[in-house]
């Protein structure tokens, strides 16, 4: 009877190899180890063997028994897993659409130059130590002017036209704005950190004025920061040179002549040559040559002051480039009114895939 058993046993692995399905399995258990199983059925003839061939054969029998019952369960796992993995394969799920764009046609989305532009700028800042910190659009009258050294009645507040929300708390109506400028997040940064420390931080700006080839009413800035002990302005040309090569991959003709903003002393303006008509004269720099690009200067005092920071023993560097010029220098755009203008003919230029 153990010959038989074993046999049935070398049967039964022999078919379990051809199984694919779990239902297959599942039939060739109970065709071997159910009720009226091979198994079973050579084992109802146990009740006929000596007391002596039971203990011999009982537990032989069990032990076949248990293996079947354990190759037919670690089957039944490797063909779900495979199962699984087939499902798998088939509904692959492409979030990024790229595939379906090959079979489909339809349209996929890129990055915006800005956005391409910011972030090649924050790894750049990124790789030379600073941090990118981010700043509310709607801001108040303290961190928009006055810590940056533009009292109320400084004329200097008449350069930015600003957007005022009517305020019925404040008895001049004006209290709070959209930012001009993201100089507001100079400020904040100084009041929430320990000199020395350098960051930038990029963001929308707006500013009530008509909009032509080079201006806008909404664009985009990014402001730099840098503080600590001896602080030069061989510090601020060498980050602003070197900024200014590795984004445009050569060397670009600047100059710097000085500038004027109440939050710096001295101010100056860094000019960069006009790359869309290479220095001739276009639309874009109004017929100069030259595009104003990077304002910035040594920080005054009294900006140092009220971000908490004691101008007698530290000092610092402050820039405001501006983004969208910058964006329109590297491509060569000749309107700035492109940029948000929402045309996806002009958008599809930049996809980098
Ligand atoms: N906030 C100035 C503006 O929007 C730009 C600017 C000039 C920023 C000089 C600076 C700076 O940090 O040092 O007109």
């Amino acid at each position: 009877m153990i010959s038989q058993l074993e046999s049935l046993y070398q049967n039964f692995l022999e078919e379990l190899k051809t199984q694919k399905t779990q239902a297959e399995i599942l039939n060739l258990k109970a065709d071997y180890i159910g009720k009226s199983g091979k198994i079973s059925e050579v084992l109802k003839n146990l009740k006929n063997l000596s007391v002596e061939e039971k203990k011999e054969v009982g537990p032989k029998a069990n032990k076949i028994k248990d293996d079947i019952a354990n190759d037919i369960a670690n089957k039944l796992q490797a063909v779900e897993i495979e199962e699984i993995n087939q499902k798998l394969a088939d509904n692959k799920i492409d979030i990024g659409l790229r595939e379906s764009v090959k079979t489909t046609g339809s349209r996929h989305g890129g990055f915006h130059p800005r956005t391409l532009i910011r972030q090649e700028i924050e790894d750049i800042f990124l790789s030379m130590g600073f941090d990118v910190l981010d700043g509310p659009h709607i801001e108040d009258e303290f961190h928009n002017f006055e810590a940056l050294n533009i009292p109320g009645d400084h004329p200097a507040r008449d350069m930015q036209d600003t957007f005022w929300f009517k305020d019925e708390s404040s008895p001049e109506g004006k209290k709070h704005l959209l930012r001009t400028h993201t100089s507001t997040i100079q400020v904040r940064g100084m009041l929430s950190r320990k000199p020395p420390f350098r960051f930038i931080a990029p963001g929308t700006v707006f500013r009530c004025e008509r909009t032509d080839a080079s201006h806008e009413m909404v664009f985009q800035q990014l402001e730099g920061m840098m503080v600590g002990e001896n602080i030069s302005v061989g510090n601020l040309i060498y980050f602003m040179k070197t900024t200014l090569k590795e984004i445009f991959k050569k060397d670009v003709e600047v100059r710097l002549r000085p500038g004027f903003f109440p939050f710096v002393e001295p101010g100056f303006e860094l000019d960069i040559k006009c790359q869309v008509c290479g220095g001739k004269g276009c639309s874009v720099c109004k017929h100069t040559g030259w595009v104003e690009l990077l304002p910035c200067g040594m920080i005054h005092p009294n900006v140092l002051r009220a971000g908490g920071i004691d101008p007698d023993k530290y000092n610092g560097f402050a820039f405001g480039l501006g983004l969208d010029r910058l964006v329109m220098m590297k491509y060569g755009i000749d309107d700035i009114r492109h940029l948000q203008s929402g045309d996806l003919r002009f958008n599809e230029q930049f996809k980098t895939y």
